[in-house]
């Protein structure tokens, strides 16, 4: 069977990857327009940094996986064609700033339309509004020499940092399909492919709206149960109780489950504000003003977490950070990736930067490159140093700010960082992974989110 992926990004690498490898009679070719991250892909340097990602490249690649730039090419050969390019929110016109951008879902399906020379089964991976693959659909009919085109639905639930785990071994698969008999057909072809490493009752089939919707509502979810337990950790700090107390003593509750209750300085990554906006601008599409506002606050709440930790820090360190060195130790929208899309440092730095700070950023993964495009400055800004190391960052600081929660940034020589650092030295720990008593004992002006007391 011959699969092909357009888009090689953060979900259609790692995806190909583990379905290259597990899928014996398969031959997955990856294709994106981006040259240089072809080549990258097709290096020693993976363009993205992924666990355990590297070591299923290096032993399919060649030989069941493939990465090229021809897509005329590989949307000829393939029998399925898996969509996972790109769906940011738009920045223009009707919908700016809320509605999916669906330019590259387009021109992929007209491309699609273009070279195809045979039936072929279109997957939608990339996360869309609902009634996308109705899109799909007309503009392959209206274009294609008569082929038949069954197009399928199947939101991809992998979290960065755990991709390849969360792919060997999902909580479940969602398939959509039409309900005809070649939309069911199309459905056991993809079913097939992931029953390969996939319990069958792991895969889940509906109809396409329903797998659609599923994948915004499944993030919306989750980027809910963040925004409430950090809308609690405004309340623990101003009433003396513990946030991750609070968490430890609600999530053992069966029906509210302990996972996604971590408190921090705000969710971020690729999904889940634009999946929210996106859910937001559809129920406003189809007049359903209160349920929009009810998933808007979600977004709201998360503004508000990372404006509160800036202005704690502005506060603490008695109302001005002009000229001070501040730490920011972290700037990943979460650990083991050095994806930083929407990552609340992001936010935090921009906002310390307004207020004419001078800032040391240290992060194991991220390149200074892309630091420099997320601040929107130039490499030799003299407000903004990257350091190679934490104990680099803090030294002669006033404060460092923990924004991602990189295993490392727990085991500091934290005595040796204090040492370095300006006094009264201050730590924020926007994760809550450092011991702050510990720290206090030191002799830091230590706090965390929602530690109140
Ligand atoms: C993207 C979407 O952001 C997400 O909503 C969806 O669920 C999956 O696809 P991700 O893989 O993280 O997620 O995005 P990104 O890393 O930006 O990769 C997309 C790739 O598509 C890029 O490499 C881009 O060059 C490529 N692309 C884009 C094409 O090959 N053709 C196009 O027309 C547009
Ligand atoms: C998310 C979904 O989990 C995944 O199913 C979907 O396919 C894509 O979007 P991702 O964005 O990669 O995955 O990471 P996730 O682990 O969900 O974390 C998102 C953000 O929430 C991160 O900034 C993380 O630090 C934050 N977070 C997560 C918290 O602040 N607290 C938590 O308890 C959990």
């Amino acid at each position: 069977m011959n699969i092909c992926c357009i888009g090689a990004g953060y979900v259609g690498g790692p995806t190909m990857a583990v379905i290259a490898q597990k899928c014996e009679d398969a031959k997955v070719t990856v294709v994106d327009i981006n040259d240089a991250r072809i080549a990258a892909w097709n290096s020693d340097d993976l363009p993205i940094f992924e666990p355990g990602l590297d070591e299923i490249v290096q032993a399919e690649r060649g030989k069941s996986l493939f990465f090229s730039t021809d897509v005329a090419g590989a949307i000829k050969e393939a029998d399925i064609i898996f969509i996972c390019v790109g769906t940011p929110t738009k920045t223009y016109g009707v919908g700016a700033g809320q509605a999916a951008d669906l330019k590259y879902i387009e021109s992929t399906a007209r491309m699609i339309a273009k070279e195809a020379e045979g039936d072929k089964i279109i997957v939608e991976k990339s996360t869309i509004p609902v009634r996308t693959a109705e899109t799909i659909q007309r503009i392959l009919e209206s274009t294609s020499g008569g082929y038949q085109f069954s197009i399928l639905s199947n939101p991809e639930f992998l979290a960065e940092g755990t991709a390849i785990r969360d792919l060997l071994n999902p909580d479940r698969v969602l398939i959509g399909g039409e309900t005809d008999e070649a939309g069911q057909q199309a459905v056991e072809a993809l079913v097939g492919v992931y029953a390969s490493w996939v319990d069958r009752e792991k895969i889940l089939t509906t109809n396409l709206w329903s797998s659609e919707l599923s994948k915004l509502t499944a993030n919306a979810f989750l980027a809910q149960r963040i925004s409430s337990i950090n809308a609690v950790s405004a309340l623990c700090e101003a009433t003396g109780a513990d946030v991750d107390e609070v968490a430890r003593a609600i999530g053992t509750d069966s029906r509210i489950g302990p996972k996604f209750l971590r408190s921090s300085v705000g969710f971020g990554g690729s999904c889940f504000q634009k999946d929210i906006l996106n859910l937001v601008y559809l129920c406003e599409y189809f007049g359903l003003p209160e349920v929009a506002e009810y998933w808007r606050q979600v977004v709201s709440m998360n503004d508000y977490q990372r404006k509160r930790f800036t202005r704690k820090m502005i506060t603490s360190l008695f109302n001005t950070v002009s000229g001070k060195r501040i730490a920011i130790l972290g700037f990943a929208f979460k650990k083991d990736t050095d994806d930083t899309r929407e990552s609340a440092a992001i936010y935090v730095c921009r906002d310390l930067l307004l207020e004419n700070a001078h800032l040391a950023i240290y992060d194991p993964k991220v390149p200074a490159s892309t630091i420099y495009r997320d601040l929107g400055i130039e490499p030799d800004d003299p407000r903004v140093e990257i350091c190679s190391t934490a104990y680099e960052a803090t030294q002669e600081a006033h404060a460092a700010a923990i924004l991602t929660e990189w295993d490392e940034l727990a085991t500091l020589d934290y005595e040796r960082v204090f040492a370095g650092m300006l006094k009264p030295a201050f730590l924020f720990d926007g994760r809550n992974i450092v011991d702050l008593p510990a720290l206090r004992a030191i002799g830091f002006d230590a706090q965390g989110i929602g530690k109140g007391g």
